[in-house]
């Protein structure tokens, strides 16, 4: 994976030698004096790529050279990462330690600070007035899929609970199965009816008819597409009794992996629903 950055980088450090002639209106002396004394580094390791003085860069051109590729002009999204990273509040830990399938990015402190001010120079993306089905297109879709049903960064949701979905968002998750990080969202961010309206939409993408479509949509992402467990870590192959414990649920804390479970009514999941889910399970071998 690394070396699949790398090259990236390493491609774009050749390709970039006009950025140096480009806006430095937002470099200050004082960055430009510390960024002097990790020349020497910078010179020796890219000793024949023919880049141009760094601290001559703009947090704009930094930008444009370190993150672009992956993250569109200026900041709006590409197909690598859908979602906005205009007015992003605190860039440093992503730029330092990389997040899910982000690599960290080779770049100085005072790089990064550049960096971080040409982002907010756009202000934080602002949600307000947006429906809730905006919200999940613009903060949700890039790691669930534009349809909600899933992509290589997180689970599909169309049919997530809507109680552990709001737990998830207002505290965020870290992922075990997929290799990112949820991040939390306060109510400032995405207000709870801007939820409801996003859960009301999840909920109206075609309901399954059979006990395996049923399962997929509602249990596998807790007890595995092939039943075994997943990360709940509770085998359901060949068992045909699912009734109480999805009328009454599991524990009372949605961090616990192993030990919470939310519970369905019968408007939610139908009793003719539960026993298709059953058979279903029933029907696979232990
Ligand atoms: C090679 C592609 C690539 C490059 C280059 C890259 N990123 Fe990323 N970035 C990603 C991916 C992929 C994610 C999603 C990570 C995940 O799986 O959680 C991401 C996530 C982020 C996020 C979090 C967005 C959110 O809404 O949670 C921020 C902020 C970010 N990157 C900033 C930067 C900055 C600043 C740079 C340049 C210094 C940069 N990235 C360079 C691919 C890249
Ligand atoms: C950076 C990628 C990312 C973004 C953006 C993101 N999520 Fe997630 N989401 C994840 C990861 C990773 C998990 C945990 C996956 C795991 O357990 O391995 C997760 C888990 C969830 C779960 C629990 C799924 C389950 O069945 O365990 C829900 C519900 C959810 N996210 C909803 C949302 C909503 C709604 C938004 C937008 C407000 C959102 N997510 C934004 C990555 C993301
Ligand atoms: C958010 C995750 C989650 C979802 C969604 C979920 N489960 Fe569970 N389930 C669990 C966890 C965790 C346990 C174990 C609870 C414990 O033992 O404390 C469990 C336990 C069970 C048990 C009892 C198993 C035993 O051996 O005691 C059954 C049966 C079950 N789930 C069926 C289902 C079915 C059917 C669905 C879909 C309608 C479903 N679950 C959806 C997490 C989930």
């Amino acid at each position: 994976m690394k070396w699949k950055w790398a090259l990236v980088f390493l491609a774009l450090a050749v390709g970039c030698g006009d950025l140096a002639g480009s806006d430095n209106s937002s470099n200050n002396s004082s960055a430009n004096n510390q960024n002097a004394n990790n020349q020497n580094a910078n010179n020796a390791n890219n000793a024949n790529s023919g880049q141009p003085n760094r601290s001559q860069l703009s947090g704009q051109a930094l930008y444009e050279q370190h993150c672009q590729v992956c993250h569109g002009p200026e900041g709006t999204g590409a197909a690598v990462w859908t979602g906005s990273i205009q007015g992003y509040p605190d860039i440093s830990p992503l730029v330092t330690d990389g997040r899910g399938t982000m690599a960290p990015v080779n770049i100085t402190p005072d790089e990064t600070a550049l960096i971080q001010s040409y982002l907010l120079s756009f202000g934080e993306e602002d949600l307000t007035g947006l429906n809730g089905v905006a919200v999940y297109q613009k903060k949700c879709a890039s790691c669930h899929g534009i349809g909600a049903a899933g992509t290589e960064l997180g689970f599909p949701i169309r049919f997530a609970h809507p109680d552990f979905l709001k737990w998830v968002v207002r505290n965020g998750r870290p992922g075990v199965v997929y290799p990112g990080e949820m991040p939390a969202y306060t109510a400032d961010q995405i207000s709870d009816q801007q939820l409801d309206e996003m859960i009301e939409w999840l909920h109206l993408a075609d309901r399954p008819t059979t006990g395996k479509g049923l399962y997929d949509a509602f249990c596998a992402n807790c007890h595995g597409t092939d039943a075994r467990g997943g990360y709940s870590q509770k085998n359901l192959a060949s068992r045909a009794e699912a009734w109480e414990t999805i009328r009454e649920g599991e524990g009372s804390n949605p961090a616990s992996r192993t030990s919470y479970m939310p519970s369905w009514n019968s408007m939610e999941i139908t009793d003719a629903e539960v026993r298709q889910i059953e058979q279903y399970m029933g029907s696979l071998p232990d």
